[in-house]
């Protein structure tokens, strides 16, 4: 058997994840949920893995990890393992897991009890950050629905914070420690929450494995590219019509990703592709590329999260990223020195040179500091401080000399810092 039996036909086309989601009406049920999708389906440890495998899923939690890789390293450990929905969400402008756990959060267990039977799991646990009230709300219900004797399911609310989603904080927070991550290995997959092997994984990647475990890898496959199969959830914001998440295939041009969220509500100067730890890039060559690995690699960008900024004209994007990299530089836990001088450091002066009171020397201070925080943070977070960085002094750079000369009339474009609530509609 390759695909699990089901009583429902697969969804050809879009919307597949968000499928049946009406924006006016609360989580969706499990009779629902059921009557669109079909029973949870049975299948093997191995047959779910190789299904995985062929699919192509890989991480929606911003890694952009082999699923299949990760779910037969747990296995391969036989041990009691545990299974960790990692629902922090901690980067600002990304909504899709909101929405998931908000309003699927069927679909986001069923993935998860998938993935426990097959990794020999005896619990899962859903981590979400402590300003997601209509996920927390949404999910009590079903999780005292969905657990069972020998599969208990919990609920775990964290501080948030940027840094409290990577997963050996994750792990540390479940321990019964502060949310801060650690150096790592051992890595959660081979000694984890509890000493046990544990897989994290985000809600996305999770509702991804429901509907492979269902439908196949061959109806995975139908969308997206050979290279980049499937569909993913953007969370589209900034300065288009309708911001929101929004399922596309892989292989979209730019173009329809950004009329898809309505078009810009001015023309563009900038995209920020991969969120604040992403990379921005001029609009006119961000237009010309498609929602996939390779063809943001070929530019030095990736999707991250699967989230997506549009900066209009009207905006300054120093002062923009100038707000941004201090945000950022305040989320570092504090406990690797590069990360908590160097980011303090490279925050206050791209914020100089963003208000126009940096001397001669500032830039390249700046660009010397990057390179030197990279790489030595016991996590990724001052790797992505300093792409970000670069990028914005690499498409924003040649407005540094008018800076220092006049006030700048950039309109504020209110990108989000911090947790948002809530989700627009799609
Ligand atoms: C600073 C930092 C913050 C992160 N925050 C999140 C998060 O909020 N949610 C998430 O799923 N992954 C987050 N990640 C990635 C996780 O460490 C991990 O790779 C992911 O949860 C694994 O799930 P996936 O394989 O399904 O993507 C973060 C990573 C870093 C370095
Ligand atoms: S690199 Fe920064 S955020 Fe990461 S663990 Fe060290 S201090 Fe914390």
């Amino acid at each position: 058997m390759s695909v699990a039996e089901t009583s429902t036909s697969p969804p050809r086309g879009l919307p597949r994840l968000l499928q049946g989601l009406d924006s006016r009406s609360g989580p969706m049920d499990r009779a629902r949920h059921e009557q669109l999708h079909g029973p949870l389906p049975r299948c093997s440890p191995e047959e779910l893995f190789d299904m995985i495998e062929r699919s192509g899923l890989r991480g929606r939690g911003g890694a952009d990890f082999p699923t299949a890789t990760k779910l037969r390293a747990v296995a391969a450990r036989r041990r009691v393992a545990t299974v960790v929905v990692n629902g922090s969400e901690t980067e600002p402008a990304s909504l899709k897991d909101h929405l998931l756990l908000a309003r699927l959060p069927q679909l986001v267990l069923d993935g998860a009890l998938l993935a426990a039977f097959a990794v020999g799991a005896a619990e899962v646990i859903v981590k979400i950050g402590e300003n997601a009230e209509e996920p927390a709300a949404a999910l009590e219900p079903v999780i005292a629905e969905r657990t069972t004797g020998y599969m208990p399911i919990s609920l775990a609310v964290s501080p948030d914070g940027y840094v409290t989603g990577e997963e050996s904080a994750v792990i540390h927070f479940l321990d019964g420690h502060q949310p801060k991550p650690r150096f790592v290995p051992p890595r959660p997959f081979e000694r984890g929450y509890r000493n046990r092997p544990t897989l994290v994984q985000n809600p996305e990647t999770l509702a991804q494995i429901a509907l492979v475990a269902r439908h196949g890898e061959h109806w995975y496959r139908e969308l997206g590219t050979a290279a980049d199969p499937g569909s993913a959830l953007v969370t589209i914001s900034g300065a288009v019509a309708h911001p929101g998440v929004y399922e596309l295939a892989f292989g979209t041009p730019m173009t329809d990703l950004i009329a898809a969220a309505g078009g810009g509500t001015e023309p563009l100067q900038a995209l920020l592709v991969g969120g604040y730890f992403g990379t921005w890039m001029p609009a006119t060559s961000a237009m010309g590329l498609r929602l996939a690995r390779q063809d943001l690699a070929s530019v030095g960008c990736a999707l991250g999260a699967g989230v997506i900024i549009a900066l209009g004209e009207s905006a300054c994007g120093l002062h923009e990223s100038a707000r941004i990299v201090d945000y950022m530089a305040g989320q570092s836990a504090q406990q690797c020195g590069p990360c908590m001088h160097g980011l303090a450091a490279i925050a206050s002066a791209f914020g100089a040179l963003a208000g126009g009171s940096a001397d001669a020397g500032e830039r390249e201070r700046l660009l010397r500091w990057c390179a030197e925080v990279r790489g030595r943070g016991a996590c990724h977070h001052p790797d992505g401080v300093v792409r970000f960085v670069e990028s914005a002094l690499e498409v924003f750079g040649p407005e540094l000399q008018s800076h220092g000369l006049r006030p700048c009339p950039g309109r504020p474009a209110g990108l989000p810092l911090g947790p948002q609530i809530g989700w627009r509609s799609r």
